[in-house]
């Protein structure tokens, strides 16, 4: 069987930022693959400075927040629909960023926000959920001021499943019809830039993205409470793909 330490997780060679934080923690907060390091290769393409204003759309249980606000010194709106306010801000609290980071319950098309209040919006694997409509970058695009950064991390395919003519079994064994909103990075290019809203500032897939999932995947069968039952499939899915299909897309813009 293959055994994963906790420490497989802390790899500041690859991920600098990301390795100074406990991976028993990140791994309690757990809803997809590691945020931290799919963040920390995203805003490798953003300018973040201190005292912005971030929205992080979709922040589940927090991690990505904490990290926005400790490591960019940013101010951040932690918005998700699953996760109870009360228990993200719990986190950010334990964290020491409660004064940083101000947790909401939002849904992503309903968004309780003034227009152009933010001077970045981030988004870690949650933009597939609700992103992918023609009509919602223009949308989300209101409430962030012109010149404003976007940034998203998004499951992601080699190949458009459309061109492909059906989702490979071994992803929609896992995944279902939802790998169909898993784009290509350059499908994301295209449909931001065709808006003339925004200049896309870069668009590509993260370098050997599926490694880092199955790593997180492997941690987490070997680290959670019924982490076996809950991981294996996506080990499978992960083993049998090696990288064909499956990948992450990272996409920055700036509002023109
Ligand atoms: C896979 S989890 C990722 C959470 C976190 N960003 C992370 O990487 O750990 C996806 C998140 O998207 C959020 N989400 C899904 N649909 C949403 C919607 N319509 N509006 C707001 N958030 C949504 C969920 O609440 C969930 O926390």
């Amino acid at each position: 069987m293959f055994v994963t330490a906790l420490n497989d997780l802390v790899r500041p060679d690859r991920y600098p930022r990301s390795s100074r934080y406990d991976p028993a923690w990140l791994l309690d907060l757990d809803m997809g693959p590691n945020p931290l390091w799919l963040l920390e290769d995203l805003a490798q393409n953003l300018d973040l400075r201190p005292g912005m204003r971030v929205l992080d759309l979709g922040s589940g249980k927090g991690a990505t927040s904490v990290f926005l606000a400790r490591e960019y010194d940013v101010q951040v709106v932690a918005a998700d629909l699953w996760i109870a306010p009360e228990d993200a801000a719990a986190v950010f609290a334990e964290a020491g960023v409660g004064d940083q980071v101000e947790a909401v319950r939002a849904e992503a098309h309903a968004l309780p926000f003034e227009a152009e209040s933010f001077d970045a919006v981030v988004s870690v694997d949650a933009f597939e959920y609700f992103g992918t409509a023609d009509s919602y970058l223009p949308y989300l695009l209101r409430f962030l001021r012109p010149g404003g950064q976007l940034g998203v991390a998004t499951p992601a395919m080699t190949r458009e499943v459309r061109e492909l003519g059906a989702v490979p079994p071994h992803i929609k064994k896992v995944v279902g019809w939802e790998a169909i909103a898993w784009h290509t990075a350059e499908w994301w290019r295209f449909q931001w830039e065709i808006t003339e809203l925004v200049e896309v500032t870069s668009a590509h897939l993260q370098q050997d993205a599926w490694r880092d999932w199955l790593l997180w995947a492997r941690a987490g069968a070997e680290h959670q409470p019924d982490g076996r039952n809950a991981n294996q499939p996506v080990i499978d899915m992960l083993t049998e793909d090696a990288g064909e299909f499956v990948s992450f897309a990272l996409v920055t813009a700036r509002k023109v």
